[in-house]
């Protein structure tokens, strides 16, 4: 499902250049749950950012779904992210002034879908994640395990084959990161493919396959 070959990432500044990803060789099937860990700045995010099509490598070549992706336009790029990949980020990236229900919709706003259909399709998703109950709320009356949920909902609703999420329980307390945690567990059992990025050993225990970075190369 998602493909890296000898993928390599630099940063450059005026004053300094950072190898963030060092030859990166890595298959992820469709279906599995692999958890990434490391070090803080070993480049975590940087691959979940080139995997997810929102950064490019600086070589190497990225394959989603057999489709290799370096000749795309941006459009196009756009496109594909919007349509395959879902994303959940620690800080759950809410806009505040939207209610729960208009958040979720966001990712559909970007495709030819009816308004009925997306608030069909939305509150679906509330409903995978257990928030049926609070969809006219605002994300400052939500708990911290309750705005994830909600951000989850938001990356599932377009009903992408891939999740990729950056340290998604990494804000919460443990009862609130297990809840998270077993919600991607249910969406991987029904044919999701996931990459998260964790601190956490018990929960990469949990997924299919731990891959570990330290500085920029995978070491494991
Ligand atoms: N936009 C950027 N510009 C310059 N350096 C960056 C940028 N993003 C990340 N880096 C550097 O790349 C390395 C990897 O960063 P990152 O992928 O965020 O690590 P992690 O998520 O594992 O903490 C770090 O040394 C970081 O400082
Ligand atoms: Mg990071």
């Amino acid at each position: 499902m998602i493909k890296l070959t000898a993928i390599e990432k630099v940063y450059r500044t005026s004053t300094i250049e950072t190898l963030a990803l060092d030859n990166i060789n890595l298959e992820i099937p469709k279906g599995e749950f692999v958890s990434i860990m490391g070090p803080s700045g070993c480049g975590k995010s940087t691959l979940l950012n080139v995997m997810g099509l929102l950064d490019n490598p600086s070589k190497g070549a990225v394959e989603i779904d057999g489709m290799e992706i370096s000749r795309y336009s941006d459009k196009k790029l756009a496109r594909l992210r919007n349509q395959k990949i879902g994303f959940i980020f620690q800080s759950f990236h809410l806009i505040n002034d939207l209610s729960v229900l208009d958040n979720v919709e966001i990712p559909l706003l970007y495709r030819t879908s009816t308004g009925r259909s997306r608030r069909e399709l939305a509150k679906e998703a509330l409903e995978k994640v257990g928030l049926s109950n609070r969809m006219k709320h605002f994300p400052s009356q939500l708990s911290g395990g309750q705005k994830q949920r909600v951000a989850i909902a938001r990356a599932i609703v377009g009903k992408p084959e891939i999740i990729l999420a950056d340290e998604p329980t990494g804000n919460l307390d443990s009862v609130m990161g297990a809840e998270i945690l077993n919600i991607l567990l249910q969406l991987n059992q029904e044919g999701a493919t996931i990459a998260m990025v964790t601190h956490d050993e018990q929960m990469a225990r949990k997924t299919n396959r731990l891959i570990r970075l330290f500085d920029g190369r995978q070491v494991s």
